[in-house]
């Protein structure tokens, strides 16, 4: 079986993309899959890294490394794969599928979900409308109010006001609040990258100024004081929600570097919270995993409020942190399905998808 994996990627996720990936490489049965490792630069160049190993894709080094082949992946249902353009010759490569491991925008935002679907190859994770409404949080809030499960108040604010007259947009975000402190959050981001807490106007306001360098729509929402707990969804339209892991950074929340520097952050496997919480968090997943669409895997992560105990959900990762030490992969680690045997799912997951 040829399986294409891409990693990289054009998202400041980058990096955090390249550590899932080269774990991913390492754990992938090399007797049951031909594998085709492919890295997308910062940039968004393509290319094919026939002697890549597993560390130069976690390090980086694969940028550097001699003997790349630039490749296109062709919406040509014909070729149904990629065309390797070597010096004076091209060469068709026929996948039978494509794990696309990158992180946030072009990678888990229906756009590269797009692109297979037109070369109608099957792959890994969710589909295009799933994943550009998991990936626009506003989106994910306005599908997740029909379903019941509770979720952080919020407002909505757009970067086309804010130019504009950015005091009336502090005022009403924090007159729709009414407390705080509030949590700032760009719409299309993730690894907490242009996340902020914000303790009064001033700091609303600067968090937005940040945040809008980002992303053209920008949440502000209300602080919710809590566990931070994780769930990890598997399978197509019957998933199954993993057990409820728990993060505990050590910083004030959950940050960039809490998540990727700063080791002091600990997982608990299973969450610090009662077996009652444990079991509404994972009925809550699926509900938000079903509502949303979601194919192959998503991570859903929740708050449990530290006063009433209260499940609150607050965003879908579909295609979540895949390093060996990434909650998805540890939590359904715990309930026996090992990282190989999971790679093996997600790859049946994704042919069962396509063939209907
Ligand atoms: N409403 C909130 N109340 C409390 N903490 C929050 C809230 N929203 C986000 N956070 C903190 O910020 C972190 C990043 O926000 P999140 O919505 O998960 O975005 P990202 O996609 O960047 O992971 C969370 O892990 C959590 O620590
Ligand atoms: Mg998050």
């Amino acid at each position: 079986m040829k399986l294409a994996v891409l990693f990289g990627g054009i998202s400041s996720e980058h990096d955090i993309s390249c550590l899932s990936a080269a774990s991913i490489l390492r754990n992938l049965n090399k007797d049951k899959y031909e594998i085709y490792p492919v890295g997308i630069t910062r940039d968004g160049e393509w290319f094919y890294c026939p002697d890549c190993d597993p560390d130069r894709v976690e390090s980086g080094a694969w940028e550097r490394m001699t003997g790349k082949v630039k490749v296109v992946l062709a919406p040509d249902r014909g070729m149904h794969g990629m065309v390797l353009l070597r010096e004076g010759e091209i060469e068709i490569v026929r996948l039978d599928c494509v794990f696309p491991v990158l992180h946030g925008v072009g990678g888990e935002d229906g756009t590269m979900q797009g692109l297979l679907e037109l070369a109608g190859i099957p792959y890994v994770g969710c589909g295009v409308a799933a994943s550009a409404n998991t990936m626009d949080k506003a989106l994910t809030k306005k599908v997740v109010e029909g379903t019941g499960v509770r979720q952080a108040r919020y407002y909505l604010a757009l970067r086309y006001d804010f130019e504009r007259n950015a005091e009336a947009v502090v005022a009403a975000a924090a007159e729709t609040l009414g407390a705080f402190p509030v949590f700032v959050k760009p719409c299309s981001q993730g690894s907490s990258v242009g996340v902020a807490k914000a303790n009064n106007l001033l700091e609303l306001a600067e968090g937005l100024t940040e945040a809008f360098k980002l992303d053209t729509k920008v949440l502000v929402e209300e602080f919710i004081d809590g566990h931070e707990v994780e769930c990890a969804v598997l399978g197509n339209l019957e998933p199954q929600a993993s057990t409820v892991g728990e993060i505990a950074p050590t910083q004030e929340f959950y940050t960039f570097d809490a998540k990727y520097k700063d080791e002091s952050s600990r997982l608990y496997i299973p969450a610090h919270i009662t077996e009652e919480q444990i079991a509404t968090v994972r009925q809550d997943a699926v509900r938000v995993y079903t509502a949303l669409g979601c194919r192959g895997l998503s991570r859903v992560d929740f708050f449990v409020t530290h006063d009433s105990g209260e499940v609150v959900f607050n965003e879908l990762n579909a295609i979540p942190g895949f390093t060996s030490i990434s909650m998805y992969p540890k939590l359904f680690d715990y309930e026996g399905i090992g990282y190989a045997e999971l790679l093996d799912r997600l790859i049946s997951l994704a042919l069962e998808e396509h063939n209907g």
